[in-house]
């Protein structure tokens, strides 16, 4: 039976891999931070916890590494977090002898794109740099835009209540989406395969245009919503520049970055690797928006 350490065990991502590990007859034991309560009780008890942070002694958390086939880290944060925290635990791994680690990536292409396009995508891309040359072989799931992520009105994509469809772009360019349960499950598939190691592993539940994403927005959800266009890429990249510029909420211009690495195809996954996991079904949009907007959801 594999052993899989899984730190950001107690985030919305973290619960899932740990259902689907555990599907997958995999042992867990999950990194808890000190004082979260709520987080850990939360947790199935057959999970073993261990108290601490991925900024804790790597001697220290070494320990609590002993045995594990794999590293899955599903952490959110700056980039204490994401470059130095992560460093960290693989610096760990490597002590404890641990063969595989999967950081926390589960985005677009952020192999393909340029420093600069998504602001949070480099501490990603800094932090594999800072990976290289690790006995511990590195595997990045990419996954695409959650689409329960987009379907929240902060991202500004749909607003059902004036029921409107808004998108930036021609609309024919094709985008990578994927829920966050499958995303898991590919994550497990991925940890529990050798084979993927030192591997990115590219994943999708669907690839639509937008213009098809509206269509399956309206066919899932039995509801109308009408398009808007914002305007196109090169409009998309101004309004960033200018929200940037004036000192804007860094949040929405964030969002606005991952939009226009769609929008412009530089976030497109190419070529998806889902063939290899055929065990794994996923869900297409236009069934994630019958489940997430039926009225018992
Ligand atoms: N592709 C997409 O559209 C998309 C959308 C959203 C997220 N994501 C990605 O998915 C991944 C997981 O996101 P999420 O939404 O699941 O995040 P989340 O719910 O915020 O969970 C983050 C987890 O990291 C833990 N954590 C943070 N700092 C830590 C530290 N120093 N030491 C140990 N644990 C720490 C948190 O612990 P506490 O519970 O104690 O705070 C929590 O368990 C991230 O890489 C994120 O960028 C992708």
């Amino acid at each position: 039976m594999s052993t899989v350490f899984v730190a950001g065990a107690t985030g919305a991502l973290g619960r899932l891999v740990i259902d689907s590990l555990h599907r997958r007859g995999a042992r867990v034991r999950a990194l808890v931070r000190p004082g979260n309560v709520e987080g850990r009780r939360a947790l199935d008890p057959a999970v073993e916890v261990v108290e601490g942070d991925i900024r804790d002694p790597a001697d220290r958390l070494a320990r609590a590494l002993e045995g594990a086939d794999a590293v899955i880290s599903t952490v959110q944060g700056g980039a204490d977090v994401i470059i130095d925290g992560q460093l960290n635990l693989l610096r760990a791994a490597e002590q404890a002898g641990v063969a595989r680690l999967i950081p926390s990536d589960f985005s677009l292409a952020i192999d393909r794109l340029d420093y600069g396009d998504i602001d949070f995508a480099d501490l990603r891309k800094k932090a594999a740099g800072s990976f290289a040359g690790s006995p511990v072989a590195i595997t990045s799931v990419l996954c695409g835009a959650f689409l329960e992520v987009l379907n929240q009105p902060f991202y500004n994509w749909v607003d059902w209540e004036s029921g409107t469809f808004s998108y930036w772009g021609d609309g024919d360019q094709p985008v990578d989406f994927s829920t966050m349960p499958d995303t898991a499950e590919w994550t497990a598939e991925a940890a529990l395969d050798p084979a993927a190691a030192g591997r990115i592993v590219r994943v999708a539940g669907d690839v639509l245009t937008l213009r098809e994403l509206h269509q399956a927005m309206e066919r899932g959800s039995g509801r109308r919503l009408r398009p808007r266009r914002l305007g196109g890429v090169d409009e998309l990249e101004a309004e960033i520049a200018r929200l940037k510029t004036a000192g804007a909420d860094p949040f929405a211009w964030l969002l606005l970055q991952y939009t226009w690495a769609m929008v412009s195809g530089k976030g497109k996954l190419d070529p998806l690797d889902n063939d290899r996991y055929p065990g794994v079904r996923p869900t297409t949009a236009e069934e994630f928006f019958r489940q997430a907007m039926s009225p018992s959801a």
